[in-house]
């Protein structure tokens, strides 16, 4: 695809996000990845490190309500969902939806998660936290998966069978990720959504069914 092409699309695909109510275009990855794995099925406790601007918090409550519609025979109480976001930059509300604005590898924050969800009951875990890139491919995927190992403590309130989605940069000890993240899961599967820049070298990570 031409760079002008490509352009295109990420403009079209923004503006269709925008005309839909998502904050960021990043919302249709998310689809894309529950149409290909089901993550969100019966799913009512989730945790979304790196939130900002909050287009996955809005996809979350999306679908965790319709769960709730769907399994509940249409009964909806905001009670039956649960969802925490965090992130360093802050965001603007969104009804029903718990936010910190924080950074998510102190270990505090370990402990307001504990308490949000009482106990080890989350039932999805998704994380598109980036750092910020420099530009260098080499740093920034190290600084990536530096970032991406802190993610993993939160496993630990992940509930039997629960699921994980971490977005990641392929290269040097993406391996060694990968293979930490088959000893938690059933199974686990490497995503590139083709909501993703044709020449970013990010890729999802999908476990599914926490052992
Ligand atoms: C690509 S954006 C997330 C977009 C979001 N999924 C959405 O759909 O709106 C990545 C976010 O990760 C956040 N982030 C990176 N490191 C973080 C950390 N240690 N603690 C909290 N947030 C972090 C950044 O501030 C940034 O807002």
């Amino acid at each position: 695809m031409s760079k002008r092409t490509e352009e295109h699309k990420q403009d079209s695909q923004y503006r269709q996000a925008k005309k839909q109510g998502y904050r960021a275009r990043s919302a249709f990855k998310l689809f894309e990845i529950q149409k290909r794995f089901n993550i969100f099925k019966r799913t009512y406790y989730i945790l979304d490190l790196g939130s900002a601007p909050g287009s996955w918090l809005q996809v979350s409550k999306k679908l965790a309500t319709e769960n709730i519609d769907k399994y509940k025979d249409g009964f909806y109480h905001r009670d039956h969902f649960r969802i925490l976001g965090v992130d360093i930059k802050k965001i603007s509300s969104i009804d029903d939806i718990h936010f910190i604005k924080m950074d998510f590898t102190l270990p505090e924050f370990f402990d307001q998660v504990k308490s949000f969800f009482n106990g080890p009951k989350i039932d999805l875990i998704i994380s598109d936290a980036s750092i910020k890139k420099s530009g260098n491919k080499f740093s920034d995927q190290i600084n990536q998966i530096r970032l991406c190992n802190s993610t993993l403590r939160f496993l630990d309130l992940l509930k039997y069978k629960g699921n994980f989605v971490i977005k990641i940069f392929e290269g040097e000890d993406y391996k060694h990720f990968l293979n930490q993240l088959k000893k938690k899961f059933q199974n686990v599967k490497a995503f590139k959504p083709q909501t993703s820049y044709k020449k970013s070298n990010e890729v999802y990570l999908i476990g599914l069914r926490k052992k």
